[in-house]
Formats: C-alpha cells, structure tokens, sequence
C-alpha cells in the first residue's frame, strides 16, 4: 500500500489540512480561511491569525480523516509548512505535527511554503515534466526560478521590493477596497476601460529578471489622490494597474523561457489566480510555440494539499525524522533547500 502524508499549512490566515497518497492523489482536504477576521483591520493581525490556527486545525484534521474515511493509524507521515511566514502562525501546524507524528510513532517533515506553491500545479492533470520555469507570484513573493526536479531550484530573478500580491493588495487599498485587495481590485478592474490611465512598467527593460513593484504604488498613491472618486475613474485605474502587473510579469515570463531556453512555464501563488494574467500568458507563451500550467483555482492560494503533496516527494527521496524538537523560519531562503 502507497504511503499517506498528512499536510499541515498554517504559515499565514489561512487552516490547511489535506491527505495525500502516492498513486492515488488528493484523498481529502479542507482549508478554513481568516479574511473575513481579518478584514475588519484591513489586513492580516498575526496575533489573532495564531488563535484562531489553534482554534481550527483540530477540527479540520478531524474533517478531512472523516472524508477520507481514514484513521489516524493510518498515516505514515506527516508534512507541515515550516517557513517562510508568520512566527506564531507557523508554531501552530509545527507543534501539532511533531505532537502527531511523536504520538503515532511516524516521520515528520517541515515544508518551505514557496516549495509547496512552486510544485502545486503538479497535482494537476496534464502535469507539467521538469524542467519548467516557475512563476512564483504570492502575497510575499515574486520570483522566477528553474525547476530542474523536486529540491532542483534555481533562482532567476526575484522582486527588489514589493511582491506583485502586495502591489495588487496596496494599490486596493489606495482605491479603498476591502482587503485582501487583489481579487477585489480585478474585480473593479472588470468594469474600468483600458487606457484611460498610464502607470509605470518598473524594470520591464531592466535586462535581467528582476522585478519592483514599490513605484507603481506610489504612482497610484497619487493617481487615486487627484481622483474624482467616482466609480468608472475608480474602475479605470484598476483597470491601468491590473494592466501594468500583468505586463511586467508576462514580460518576465517570456524572458526567462528565452533565457533557459525552456518552453514549460508553471505559475504558482495567490495571484496565479487572476484571470487576465492567465488569458494573457495563455496566449503570449502559447504563440511562441510554449504551455504554460497552473494549479487548480482551489490550489493556487495557500492550502494543505500543496504541502502534503510536497511532503509526499519529499519523502519518497528519504528526507524526514522521527527526531521531534522542530523549530519554524519564519524567514527562509527557498535557495537553501535545494539539493
Ligand atoms: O499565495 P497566497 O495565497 O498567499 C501568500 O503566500 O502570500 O497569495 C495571496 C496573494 C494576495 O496578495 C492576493 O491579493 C493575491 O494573492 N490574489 C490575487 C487574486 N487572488 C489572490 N491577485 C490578483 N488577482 C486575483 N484574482
Ligand atoms: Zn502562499
């Protein structure tokens, strides 16, 4: 019988718990998300993040177990998301998994995040072949890197400032939507008409394959301050920022596909779920002769399938313990797991 790994993902406002097993898949996996908590003060309170993680995650893990109609003697291994992320957030899934795994007499293995979202789209059908180039665009991150195989990354550019998640969630909050801003803002943007507004492509002919976002915010900052307030402008400049991120990474996208000589693009994180990025890489990439491969909707924001499933490879390639002191790292280099 193929080994089952449980997944844990507690690094920010969002319970991850879901069951993986090799050579079957996803068994079962249920998320409980902190937005509308943390709605109310504009964006993530960490303190507040970590209860309501311990409020949570028992009652998820017992969901899922019921849903797969699995018991916990079962399990042959358990996965959690170690870092990057909130401190006390993080401590949460980590203490959990090492009581768990302790209890059940079974290995234990801490998961970078990044890891997680950069291998997520190969829990899809088709699934992308190493190796591909990783569009890694969170609410933290931005990054390109060469993914040669599980552990094989390689960094080819990365933001010099803000992450696109956070342009799309500061720029929101510039035009007063509620956060988390990035889905609100394509939202609004759905309705703006295009070229109304001009705003900076930062970096977009910078030569190499790095990013900055923090002066299209400032950009807007004064866009959304000479405003009128009304709706279509509102719309409008939605519309011109939206624009802007997708250029730049589409952009970017395509350079580092040239740069490697490559032709797979695999786009992971929150804003991986934006519909126009998708549309205009699908065609972009596409009419280059290149396939670009994205994780279900579902597994584009955090979750725990993304780490389970890591997990799982993880420790197909022998890695994982049974010695139980665990740290977090809140702050984590993806480069310092590769192999
Ligand atoms: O990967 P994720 O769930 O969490 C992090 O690890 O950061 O990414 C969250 C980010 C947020 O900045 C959110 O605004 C953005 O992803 N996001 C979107 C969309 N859905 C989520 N940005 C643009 N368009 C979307 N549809
Ligand atoms: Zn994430």
């Amino acid at each position: 019988m193929s080994l089952i790994t449980l997944g844990i993902e507690s690094s920010c406002d969002e319970t991850g718990i879901a069951l993986y097993q090799m050579g079957r898949g996803l068994l079962a996996h249920a998320l409980h998300t902190q937005v509308a908590m943390h709605s109310e003060y504009g964006g993530v309170v960490p303190e507040l993040a970590s209860r309501d993680h311990v409020r949570r995650i028992i009652p998820l893990l017992r969901q899922v177990m019921h849903a797969a109609d699995v018991s916990l003697a079962r399990i042959d291994a358990i996965a959690y998301t170690q870092g990057p992320g909130l401190g006390g957030a993080l401590l949460v899934g980590a203490s959990v998994a090492n009581a768990l795994a302790y209890a059940l007499d079974i290995p234990v293995i801490g998961i970078h995040h990044l890891e997680g979202h950069l291998l997520s789209p190969l829990l899809s059908d088709p699934a992308p072949e190493f190796p591909f180039v990783a569009l890694l665009v969170s609410g933290g991150h931005t990054q390109l890197m060469r993914v040669d195989g599980v552990g094989q990354y390689t960094l080819l550019g990365e933001t010099l400032d803000d992450a696109a998640g956070e342009a799309f969630d500061k720029s929101a909050k510039l035009l007063g939507l509620d956060y988390p801003g990035g889905p609100a803002l394509a939202k609004l943007a759905a309705s703006g008409r295009s070229g109304q507004y001009k705003l900076p492509r930062p970096m977009l002919h910078s030569g190499n394959l790095d990013f900055s976002f923090s002066g299209l915010k400032t950009a807007v900052w004064t866009l959304a301050k000479q405003s009128d307030h009304h709706e279509q402008t509102r719309a409008d400049i939605a519309c011109a920022v939206q624009e802007a991120i997708i250029d730049v990474l589409t952009h970017k996208a395509r350079a580092a596909l040239a740069q490697t000589g490559l032709n797979r693009l695999v786009v992971a994180g929150g804003v991986g779920a934006n519909r126009l990025l998708r549309n205009r890489l699908n065609e972009d990439i596409g009419k280059r002769g290149g396939a670009v491969f994205y994780p279900d909707l579902e597994f584009c924001t955090d979750n725990g399938a993304m780490i389970a499933f890591a997990g799982a490879l993880r420790l197909a390639q022998q890695q994982g313990d049974k010695d139980y002191r665990f740290n977090v790292k809140p702050r984590w280099n993806l480069a310092e797991i590769t192999n």
